[in-house]
Order: C-alpha cells, then sequence, then structure tokens
C-alpha cells in the first residue's frame, strides 16, 4: 500500500478553500486508497510572527476539523508535528544536504520575505529554511506520494531532490516522494480577488468562507461576492474570473461540471444564490461533527496522542538510520546495572547490536 503524506499549517482559520482543495479528497479517497498521514504541522507556523496562544488554538481547531471532515482515526494517523521531535531531528541533517542557494531560489521565500522587508519587517531564518522542515515531514515517512496544491510543488521537488542526494551520498536511506496535485479545479479563489487563491492567511476576510462560518454569513459572503462584467453566465476563467470561480464551486459541491453548469442560468443572481445553498449544504455534516468534537475534547486529545505514538514509531526508523549514515554515532546503551565485565568488553545484546551497527 502506498504511503500518503500531507499537511496543513495552523496560521488562520480553515476556509472552503482548504476544504474543497485539500480535506475532502484526504477524507473521500486518500485514507480509504492509501497508509495516509495527515499533520497539523504546527512548527511550520513560527516562521512569520505569530501569537503563541493563538497557534495553540489554531492547531487544535485544525485538528478537530479534519476529523469532522470525515477523517478517521481507524483508517489514518492524524497527529500534530511538534508532538513528534523526528521531523526537527531530520530536518538539521537535510540542513546539511540542503545548498543556501536552493533555499533562496524557493519562490514562496522569495514572495513573502519581499513582502515582508516591504513593510520593514524582519525576516526569520525559519521562513528560508522552512522548505527543509517540510522535506523532513515527508521523508521521515518514506512518503510515497505527497497531495497538495500547486503553490506546493515546488517545496515537494525539492524533498525528491534532497533525498536522491542523501541516498546517493550516504547509500539508500529514503523513498524519493512525489507530489499529487488535486484532480479537479479544486482551486477555490477568493470571493472578492478571484485572481488570488482563498487562502486562511490572507486579509481579503469578505472574500473567504471559514469552515466555521454561520450559513447566514456563508450566504452573505457569496452573495457578495465579486462577478466580471457582462451579464450571461459563461464558464471562462481567464476572461470571466469571478464567474468561473462561483462555477467552480459550485460544481465541487454538486459534483457537476462549471461549463454544463453555466448554461442552466441566465442571472448572476440565480447563481450565486445557488452557489451559496450548495456550499452551505455542503459543510453543513462537517459543522455538525465539529460540534459533537468539541462537546468531547477527551476524544480529540485521545487521537492526537494515539496518532503521535503511531507516527513515532514509523518515523523513528527512518530517522534513526539517516543518523548512523550520515555519519552520527549510534546512542550509547544505558550503563549496565552489574559491574562492566573486566575486560570492558561490552555485554548483551543490545551493546553488541549498536557496536555492529556502527561499523
Ligand atoms: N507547506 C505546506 C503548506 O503551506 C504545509 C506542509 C508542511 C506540508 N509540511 C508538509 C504539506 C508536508 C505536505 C507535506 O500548505
Amino acid at each position: 500500500m502506498k504511503r500518503v503524506f500531507s499537511g496543513i499549517k495552523p496560521t488562520g482559520h480553515l476556509t472552503l478553500g482548504n476544504y474543497l482543495g485539500a480535506l475532502r479528497q484526504w477524507a473521500e479517497v486518500d485514507q480509504h486508497r492509501a497508509d495516509a498521514l495527515f499533520c497539523v504541522v504546527d512548527l511550520h507556523a513560527l516562521t512569520v510572527e505569530h501569537d503563541p496562544a493563538r497557534v495553540r488554538r489554531l492547531s487544535r481547531q485544525a485538528a478537530t476539523l479534519l476529523l469532522a471532515a470525515g477523517l478517521d482515526p481507524r483508517l489514518c494517523t492524524v497527529f500534530v508535528q511538534s508532538h513528534v521531535d523526528e521531523h526537527a531531528r531530520l530536518s538539521y541533517l537535510l540542513e546539511c544536504v540542503a545548498t543556501d542557494g536552493e533555499m533562496r531560489r524557493m519562490i514562496q521565500y522569495k514572495e513573502k520575505a519581499a513582502r515582508e522587508r516591504e513593510r520593514g519587517g524582519s525576516v526569520r531564518l525559519s521562513l528560508l529554511t522552512y522548505p527543509v522542515l517540510m522535506a523532513a515531514d515527508i521523508l521521515a515517512y518514506a512518503t510515497d506520494e505527497v497531495p497538495v496544491g500547486d503553490d506546493q510543488a515546488q517545496h515537494v521537488e525539492l524533498a525528491r531532490d534532497l533525498a536522491v542526494r542523501f541516498n546517493q551520498r550516504y547509500g539508500h536511506t529514503f523513498v524519493v516522494p512525489k507530489a499529487t496535485l488535486p484532480p479537479v479545479a479544486a482551486r477555490v479563489m477568493n470571493l472578492q480577488e478571484p485572481a488570488s487563491k482563498m487562502g486562511k492567511s490572507d486579509d481579503f476576510g469578505p472574500g473567504i468562507v471559514y469552515l466555521l462560518d454561520e450559513p447566514d454569513v456563508v450566504r452573505k459572503k457569496v452573495m457578495r461576492a465579486v462577478t466580471d462584467s457582462g451579464q450571461e453566465v459563461v464558464y471562462d476563467r481567464a476572461g470571466r474570473p469571478g464567474v468561473a470561480n462561483l462555477l467552480e464551486i459550485l460544481a465541487a459541491c454538486t459534483g457537476g461540471e462549471p461549463e454544463a453548469l453555466s448554461a442552466g442560468y441566465a442571472s448572476y443572481g440565480e447563481l450565486k444564490k445557488d452557489t451559496a445553498d450548495a456550499v452551505v449544504e455542503a459543510l453543513r455534516p462537517l459543522r455538525a461533527r465539529h460540534q459533537e468534537l468539541c462537546a468531547d475534547p477527551g476524544y480529540v486529545e485521545r487521537v492526537l496522542r494515539e496518532g503521535a505514538e503511531k507516527a513515532r514509531a514509523m518515523a523513528r526508523p527512518v530517522v534513526d538510520g539517516a543518523y548512523r549514515a550520515i555519519g552520527l554515532l549510534p546512542p550509547l546503551e544505558e550503563p549496565a546495572a552489574e559491574p562492566m565485565a573486566a575486560a570492558g568488553a561490552p555485554t548483551g545484546p543490545g551493546a553488541v547490536a549498536s557496536l555492529n551497527a556502527a561499523r
């Protein structure tokens, strides 16, 4: 069975874009077809200015929403990144394989760093090294496939390069992963800025449908979506991005095709109304399940604890293998309870095994 790994960053409230573009696919497809891990990547939320209490709150909320979206801990592993030390352990080794130039070429880094500098702010070093930590997330689990949006394709490509380079230099250690992009046009755009993605960390609040928005708020946001000049409802992504976005959202929620759906509408108003209803319906079960889970925080905590244990058990041997391969000494055995044998030779199966492994 294929190993699948993906992660979601707790930098904002999760959106309709996260759901249609990722979570729904994870729940409906990936967890059934693969040995899948889904991770709230909280360490990644620290690469830009952050409020500790907010990160904690958003991490717990993201984990709860993953379960509310239908991830089933009997089928997949749901956990929080910082609960498993292997990510940070492996990240350092990969920093010793990646180059400075490679990091500075990352598109997302260039954009985010430029934006930060424009604001007169400083850029955290972790923003530069972030793709290495992401590579560690992926490689620690011998991941075959990484379902991500296309904005993450370059980072997965880096993970591949690092895996190949490490294997060539130090012997076969890592599975070389590949990105799998979401099949349908599940790229939801901001309702007020249809040229940019509906991202959770963005500032265009009125154009973002949050998963926990009340139904009347969802309706209002969809009804106020920016449409294009013109009257007829046609599906034209480049020429009519606002209408195309609504048609794609409607299609994603109802299982239709944007092009075919466009024929059924004579006005933008009707399209918006149906889209609003479809979004509210699509989110209804998720909201209901979220409420149940919030009433039972002990359950979520237990899922995350067991998830972290399972994840650790998978990552540990891979990362230990990388430590050996790159030239680090194996961990020292606990001193034996009885005095060492006279010759000072190590005793016990553990000691012998670790010496052998060191050769
Ligand atoms: N960088 C990803 C994002 O911003 C989140 C992420 C972190 C991730 N580690 C990952 C995704 C590992 C897939 C696999 O969306």
